[in-house]
């Protein structure tokens, strides 16, 4: 038995996960951990070594050759691969291409469960990604399943691109995303799915900061 608590927030590509999750963690003062950069890392070191994203074997091998470090910092996310930072290599459109069958073998889902559940205990944590309430954290205290329209998902990371100064495409970024729902939903191994137990929240109409507010208020219920 521990005292710590983790949150799960899953959900699928631009629902508000990773923006969302950073603020409840820093609010409450818990470690945030971004499973997405991880899956997002090895894809980029499969391309970068050249191997093949349908051979699981090699991937796993690939796999356990590199040490993923996330820090957590004011602007996000900083993520080292063999202490190499590659913060930015991880979002790019071949990445984004890549990542959906990179995470759909088995092996590479075991070895990067493994090393999240470790993360999660090393204090009070939020995890978000796409299975954390159904198979990384199954008793998490507190689980959230974020949604929203694709239209709205597709605007918002327009939106985001156009900020950083990125190349975008409204209409790419639709299909990409669309396309990515349907890989993760639909592969064999940990889908994107919806824990039983998990609170659903259309983020399609809700701020940030009402999307934060709700999941601050699950965590300080007196059940905690
Ligand atoms: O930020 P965005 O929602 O676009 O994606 P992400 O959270 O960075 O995740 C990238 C990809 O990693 C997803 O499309 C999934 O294929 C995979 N992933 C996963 O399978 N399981 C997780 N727990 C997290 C991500
Ligand atoms: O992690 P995930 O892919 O689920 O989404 P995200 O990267 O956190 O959010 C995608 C974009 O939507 C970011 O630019 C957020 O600022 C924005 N967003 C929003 O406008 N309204 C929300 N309620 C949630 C996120």
């Amino acid at each position: 038995m521990t005292n710590i608590i983790n949150i799960a927030i899953d959900g699928p590509a631009g629902a508000g996960k990773s923006t969302v999750a950073k603020l409840v963690a820093e609010h409450l003062s818990y470690l945030y951990i971004d499973t997405g950069a991880m899956y997002r890392t090895l894809a980029y070191a499969a391309i970068q070594n050249n191997v093949d994203t349908k051979n699981g074997t090699a991937l796993k091998e690939l796999l356990d050759t590199i040490t993923i470090q996330l820090i957590n910092e004011k602007e996000g996310t900083k993520v080292l691969v063999n202490d190499q930072d590659v913060t930015t290599d991880i979002r790019t459109a071949e990445v984004n291409k890549q990542v959906p069958q990179v995470a759909s073998h088995e092996a590479v889902r075991l070895e990067m469960v493994e090393r999240q559940r470790k993360l999660a205990m090393e204090g009070n944590s939020i995890l978000d990604g796409r299975d954390i309430g159904t198979h990384v954290l199954p008793n998490a205290d507190v689980k959230v399943f974020l949604t929203a329209s694709v239209d709205v998902r597709a605007k918002r990371r327009h939106a985001e691109q156009i900020k950083k100064g990125m190349p975008s495409n409204l209409e790419e970024l639709k299909k990409d995303i669309a396309k990515r729902d349907e890989m993760d939903s639909t592969r064999e191994v940990a889908p994107l799915r919806k824990a039983s137990d998990a609170i659903g929240l259309d983020t399609t109409a809700l701020s940030i900061p009402e999307v934060v507010n709700e999941i601050i208020n699950l965590v300080k219920k007196p059940a905690l």
